[in-house]
């Protein structure tokens, strides 16, 4: 009979699945750009953060140092694949390791382009370094708006000015250009789950072992 080895500790496994379920909620509501995106987004940021410390100080399976590999072992890894040879891993494999490593970055890069976006329109930990002056500028048209909204003249003179403000200014187009970046890279990780979750599947069926289930029970099968 296999040995049954204990893989994956709990963290890692509460880690992978509140990613999961986390990332789904932030892509289903980012057109909305609401709070649930926004703090499902710093949900996210906080995931990483702890993966990147556990990484560095965790269990034996979940250190980097037990899933990156050299390019030379990678390679090999991607060829002997190829040519149809099973090696036994019983963290990541060196192409599971570095698609790990591709994706925390990914993530990393759409959950801060995501904090700059919220910062440029006045919420956020950046507010006040990208977005609060401007924020404080409307507010106060905003205010000079409503004193004088009895009055039609006035009326039309502020909502011009507010106008003008709004279509003028560069942090508008520093706005839009922090949009793509984040559409981009939220874009890129679903590429990047997307092929994740095919090479697990491939995986689970060329090792014959429920690579799934471990990430539930923490436990592998040791191939012989
Ligand atoms: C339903 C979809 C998913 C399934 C079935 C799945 C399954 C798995 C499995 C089985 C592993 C362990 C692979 C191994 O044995 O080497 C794993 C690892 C991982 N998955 Fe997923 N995954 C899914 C979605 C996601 C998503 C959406 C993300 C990112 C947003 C993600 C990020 C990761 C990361 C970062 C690891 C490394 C875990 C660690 O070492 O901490 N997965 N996944």
């Amino acid at each position: 009979m296999n040995e049954r080895i204990y893989v994956w500790d709990p963290l890692v496994r509460i880690f992978h699945w509140s990613l999961v379920l986390t990332f789904i909620v932030c892509y289903l509501t980012g057109e909305e750009e609401g709070l649930i995106h926004a703090y499902s987004g710093y949900v996210i940021l906080g995931l990483v953060a702890f993966r990147v410390i556990w990484g560095l100080v965790g269990t034996k399976y979940a250190r980097f140092t037990d899933f990156i590999y050299s390019p030379v072992e990678t390679i090999g890894f991607i060829k002997g694949m190829l040519a149809g040879k099973v090696k036994d891993y019983l963290g990541h494999n060196p192409a599971g390791g570095w698609m790990i490593v591709a994706l925390l970055i990914s993530l990393l890069l759409t959950g801060l382009s995501g904090v700059k976006v919220y910062g440029l329109e006045g919420y956020g930990p950046l507010a006040v370094a990208s977005g609060g002056q401007e924020q404080s500028q409307i507010q106060e048209t905003r205010r000079a708006y409503k004193e004088h909204e009895e009055d039609d003249d006035d009326h039309d003179k502020f909502a011009q000015r507010g106008k003008e403000h709004r279509e003028n200014d560069d942090e508008n187009e520093s706005e839009e250009f922090w949009e793509e970046i984040h559409e981009f890279f939220a874009n890129f990780t679903v590429l990047l789950i997307g092929l994740h979750v095919a090479g697990v599947l491939l995986s689970s069926i060329r090792e014959n072992r429920n690579l799934v289930k471990s990430m539930l029970t923490g436990y592998k099968l040791k191939n012989h």
